[in-house]
């Protein structure tokens, strides 16, 4: 998704910016642009259709130098990838302007702009914005009221940075719907999408407010809220581990995300569990008077999120006894729900800024059925956790690979932890809790020891390589697992990959089961264990080539499998994340031996952040 820098200060600041773009890449994107104010006091620009390294060989050409500037990486939305749509873009030789999100009116903007003799550049929504904002200068005090005046002409979502010739100390930036955030230098003062752009710089942060407006000067900061009343907006500091991003000796950031999830499961635990019970604290000061008023529960989530969600609703219901629903949210949000009353809302995701989910809480909180929310997120300080009632924080640590491995394991210890102070109200027994709580604590040393099986599915590997489609199948709580595992191999191996519920194998799918069609499946020793080997009765019967999944107890010898990966014998609160594990390793090293973009594959960005 698009990704923002800004930043003035007292040095030349085009390496900052530079170095911003390149923390930016994965939040996935496909050309890149800078444009500096430079000491002449002329605006230079220069844009790149590709990686941030294409710009840089351009840079190395023709360098800028200047006190002040904004850069962007793009992923198109309205307009090709191409050089004439990558930001930043411009308004006659002086203004300059950075965006990301989506401007909804700007067919109608952008003929009011045309008929005022405005020539359009690009085929981007994001044009009509600099127009709006020269437009207005003349007759404006300052930048900051020409971008004020300009941004109520705007409906959808926007995070603008503007820099402007004749405002040669001040970078204004605003936030509408798409998160920003001002960083504070000592040498100057930053503006980006999500601090992991500025974690060379600085460990301190203001995160923009809906409807801000921000003046950014060298040693000066002036925000405004919406209702145009000065703001003071909490700094807020991170320790430089939390924002470490580097690969160490893996050769991708998804392979070392997966082998830190033991450490992520110690992590998401950590003073989280006492003796014999999970306290309602864990979750915020004010969550025992919540949890008390819920009697149903609402999930909202989308991509890998959702599927977090899909495994939450089977424990809630089955082992807290509360009824439980989980939706997609850019379906949630334009339906007309009948909300349950006590209804609490759970918001999940890893960024915490996908706009559908944003937008289906922003909906719903203030139903009178609604009793609260809690969003279960990895980023501390998003926009999901500041407009929730209650957080609970994953603790993942910052997740650079498009495709989400361990946000999606933290996310189910979360739920589980949600389970226990939920099930204590309802159907959970004080005896059920503690069993609960044992064995949480096993989880980080059992997760370890899936992770060694590394080596192992490697070799499993090239089965997938050479095939267009892959199923998945799953049973019970392991059918959201198998969606998992399936979402994971399109991401990055670009295979068509489905998963189903494997009762559902009769009802279609087993009409595309025969050699070529490669069928992975979740078998772990349960209360569906029968009646998950009957389906792959079926499946072998189709002479389908099967890849098992299954605990090492499984007795699968009538099913003959060339194939089985065997996991740990582990209580069945716990199998959905150690049976995700060998997924999520699958499909790493089929991407592998297919060459694709394991870290940022074709077309997906990390952070969705416009609709
Ligand atoms: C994108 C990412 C997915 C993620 C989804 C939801 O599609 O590529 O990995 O699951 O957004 O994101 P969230 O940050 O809300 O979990």
């Amino acid at each position: 998704m698009c990704g923002i820098v800004g930043a003035v200060a007292r040095h030349d600041v085009l390496d900052n910016l530079i170095d911003g773009l390149n923390r930016l890449e994965y939040r996935g994107y496909d050309s890149a642009g800078v444009a500096l104010v430079c000491d002449d006091k002329r605006v230079q620009r220069l844009r790149a259709v590709g990686k941030v390294a294409v710009l840089e060989e351009e840079i190395s050409v023709k360098r800028p130098v200047g006190h002040i500037g904004v850069a962007h990486t793009r992923w198109a939305t309205h307009g090709q990838p191409s050089v004439r749509n990558c930001h930043p873009h411009m308004s006659g030789t002086d203004l300059a302007l950075v965006h990301n999100g989506i401007i909804e009116n700007h067919t109608e903007l952008r003929t009011e702009l045309e008929a005022d003799g405005y020539e359009f550049t690009s085929d981007t929504d994001t044009e009509v914005i600099v127009h709006l904002i020269h437009r207005v200068l003349p007759d404006s005090n300052t930048l900051r009221d020409a971008v004020a005046s300009a941004v109520e002409r705007l409906e959808g979502a926007y995070a603008i940075g503007v820099i402007h010739a004749s405002s040669p100390d001040t970078i204004v930036a605003a936030r509408h719907g798409s998160p920003l955030i001002i960083g504070l230098g000592d040498d100057g003062n930053y503006l980006a999408s999500d601090q992991m752009a500025l974690s060379s710089i600085t460990d301190r942060f203001i995160y923009l407010e809906e409807g801000d407006l921000a003046e950014i000067q060298v040693d000066r900061i002036l925000i405004h809220s919406r209702q145009g009343e000065v703001a003071n907006r909490q700094v807020h500091r991170f320790s430089p581990g939390a924002l470490s991003i580097d690969k160490g000796h893996y050769n991708h950031f998804m392979h070392k995300e997966i082998h830190e999830q033991a450490r992520v499961m110690t992590d998401v635990l950590e003073g989280r569990l006492a003796e014999a019970h999970v306290p309602d604290a864990v979750f915020g000061v004010d969550a025992a008077a919540l949890f008390d008023r819920a009697q149903h529960i609402q999930i909202i989530a989308c991509g890998t999120s959702y599927h977090a969600g899909m495994v939450a609703r089977y424990w809630l219901e089955e082992h807290a006894g509360i009824p439980c629903q989980v939706e997609i949210a850019s379906e949630y949000r334009y339906r007309t729900p009948a909300v349950l009353p006590h209804t609490l809302i759970v918001t999940v995701s890893q960024s915490g800024e996908t706009a559908d989910t944003l937008a289906a809480l922003r909906n719903l909180k203030d139903h009178p059925n609604c009793c609260g929310s809690l969003s279960i997120c990895n980023v501390a300080g998003s926009s999901l956790i500041r407009e929730s009632d209650l957080c609970l924080l994953t603790h993942a640590g910052p997740e650079i690979g498009v495709a989400s491995t361990k946000a999606f394991t933290s996310q189910l210890v979360a739920f589980q932890l949600l389970t226990a102070v939920v099930g204590r109200r309802h159907a959970m027994t004080p005896q059920a809790e503690r069993g609960l709580v044992l064995q949480l604590r096993e989880l980080p040393a059992l997760v370890q020891h899936v992770l060694l099986l590394d080596e192992r599915i490697r070799n499993h590997a090239g089965t997938f390589a050479d095939k267009n489609h892959t199923l998945f199948l799953g049973r019970g709580v392991h059918y959201p697992i198998a969606m998992e595992g399936a979402l994971k191999l399109k991401e990055i191996s670009y295979i068509h990959a489905e998963a189903y519920a494997a009762g559902e194998l009769k009802h279609g799918p087993l009409a595309l089961v025969d050699e070529e069609m490669p069928v992975v499946a979740l078998v772990p020793v349960d209360g569906l264990f029968d009646k998950m080997k009957s389906n792959l009765q079926e499946v072998q019967a189709r002479k389908g080539s099967m890849l098992l999944i299954a605990s090492e107890n499984a007795c699968l010898e009538d099913l003959k499998p060339k194939s089985v990966i065997r996991l740990p014998d582990v209580p069945e609160f716990l199998a959905p994340v150690i049976y995700t594990i060998p997924l999520q390793l699958l499909s790493y090293h089929v991407a592998l031996i297919k060459g694709t973009n394991v870290d940022q594959p074709r077309n997906l960005a990390k952070a969705v952040t416009v609709e």
